[in-house]
């Protein structure tokens, strides 16, 4: 048996944060491996962003994250800020854009971020081992020692950069869990965010053959809101508006969904029938939501379409408005970790320290990235947040 190949720091995942936390690890000297079970790395950042990666949020903050602890964010994405990761990107000469409420995106393919990470941490001297899955992890008085396929490897410092349980397709696993619980860190349970709601039954009914409507809606539960894309599809609700509050929502929750956030439906009907009360209040509804959606809540507040809007009593209207504004229901359920962007939950941050992602409960084990309890609304936020945690780990190995 050949000789335990010795280094530094291993770094178990090659995904954003583990390949972060490695490339500033090995500029600070370190030796480095990167080690992942899967045949590419970062797979997520190649899918992302539909294949352009949404790589960052400029105003990326605390009250962008959920997590138990919500203060453990903080200290991360003030040391290594969106501007800092967009600093990389610019001397690297990648072409970017921005979107809506300042989200960068590549111009070109998510392939660009992945070369500039490959390339970082080449030319730093770190390693990395693809197809490479762990057994026999333990911990040793001077370390850790672990073995993959045709090595056994011994560390002073072991990172935990394996993300969450969204997409096992991809290679997502609960390996990063099951370590820490060893370890004696607790796992705040986990869920599927940002993912589309699943409808059955009468509601589900109620949709049919609105899949790939859209428009811009406001979605709530309690106190959050969010103000953005809605879309049917022909399992139930999607789009960003949906997306986002997904993260927030328990099932048995009802979803409160306005339709038309930008004005009051039912004086807009009053309106009109004062205003031009010979028209069909078809023609009038589709001017307010798409024909589609229009036809289908005529039908649902059984009315004739071709009825002329002034022989409408405000109860009809109301019936109609009320399919609008609000619109509340509770969600069956959610697609899952299959398709869900991220895992809401996870590694406690309590045992962890914000400023170096070292464990309290066993020092030389750090935890980065989306592993952690630590969970970012869509936009390009949870990319910062892998950044960031890995940037301030790698300062600290
Ligand atoms: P990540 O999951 O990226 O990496 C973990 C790595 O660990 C993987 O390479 C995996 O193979 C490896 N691994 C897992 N188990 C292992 C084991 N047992 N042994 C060895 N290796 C193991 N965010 C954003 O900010 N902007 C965006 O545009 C998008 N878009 C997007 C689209 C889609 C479809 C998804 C699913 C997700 C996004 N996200 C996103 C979320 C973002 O991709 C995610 O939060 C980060 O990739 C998390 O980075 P990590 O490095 O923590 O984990």
């Amino acid at each position: 048996m050949a000789a335990p190949r010795k280094f530094d720091a291993v770094i178990i995942g090659a995904g954003a944060a583990g390949l972060m936390t490695a490339i500033e690890a090995a500029k600070r000297g370190r030796t480095v491996v990167v080690i992942d079970h899967a045949k590419a790395p970062a797979e997520k950042i190649r899918i992302s962003g539909g294949g352009r990666c949404n790589f960052t949020h400029l105003d990326a903050a605390q009250k962008n994250y959920i997590s138990a602890n919500p203060n453990f964010c903080k200290s991360a994405l003030k040391r290594f800020t969106p501007w800092d990761f967009l600093d990389r990107v610019i001397a690297r000469g990648i072409p970017y854009h921005h979107k809506a409420e300042n989200q960068l995106f590549c111009d070109n393919s998510a392939m660009d971020i992945i070369d500039m990470l490959l390339d970082d941490l080449k030319s730093h001297g770190g390693e990395l081992w693809l197809q490479s899955p762990v057994s026999d992890l333990e911990k040793t008085p001077e370390g850790f020692r672990l073995s993959v396929p045709g090595a056994v490897i011994e560390c002073q410092n072991l990172v935990l950069a394996t993300g969450g349980l969204s997409i096992p397709k991809m290679g997502a696993t609960g390996f990063a869990y099951d370590v820490a619980r060893r370890f004696g860190h607790d796992i705040v349970p986990t869920r599927a965010g940002l993912v589309p709601f699943t409808l059955g039954g009468e509601k589900l009914q109620y949709i049919e053959g609105l899949s790939g409507v859209s428009l811009n809606a406001r979605v709530r539960i309690g106190k959050k809101s969010f103000n953005d894309g809605f879309l049917f599809t022909h399992r139930g609700l999607s789009g960003p508006s949906i997306l986002q509050i997904s993260s927030y929502w328990t099932p048995g929750q009802a979803v409160e969904i306005d339709l038309r956030p930008d004005i009051n439906v039912m004086e807009t009907l009053k309106e009109r029938r004062r205003s031009t009360p010979r028209q069909h209040i078809a023609n009038v509804l589709s001017e307010i939501v798409p024909k589609r959606l229009s036809d289908r809540i005529l039908e649902a507040a059984i009315l004739d379409g071709e009825t002329r809007i002034a022989d409408l009593s405000d109860k009809k209207l109301m019936a109609i408005n009320t399919w609008l504004q609000p619109w509340s229901l509770i969600p069956d359920g959610s697609e899952g970790y299959r398709t869900a962007e991220v895992t809401v939950g996870g590694i406690d941050t309590q045992h962890i320290s914000s400023q170096t992602f070292e464990s309290a409960l066993c020092p030389g084990l750090y935890v980065v990235g989306e592993a952690l309890d630590v969970t970012g609304w869509l936009g390009g936020y949870n990319f910062q947040w892998a950044w960031s945690s890995g940037w301030a780990a790698g300062q600290a190995i």
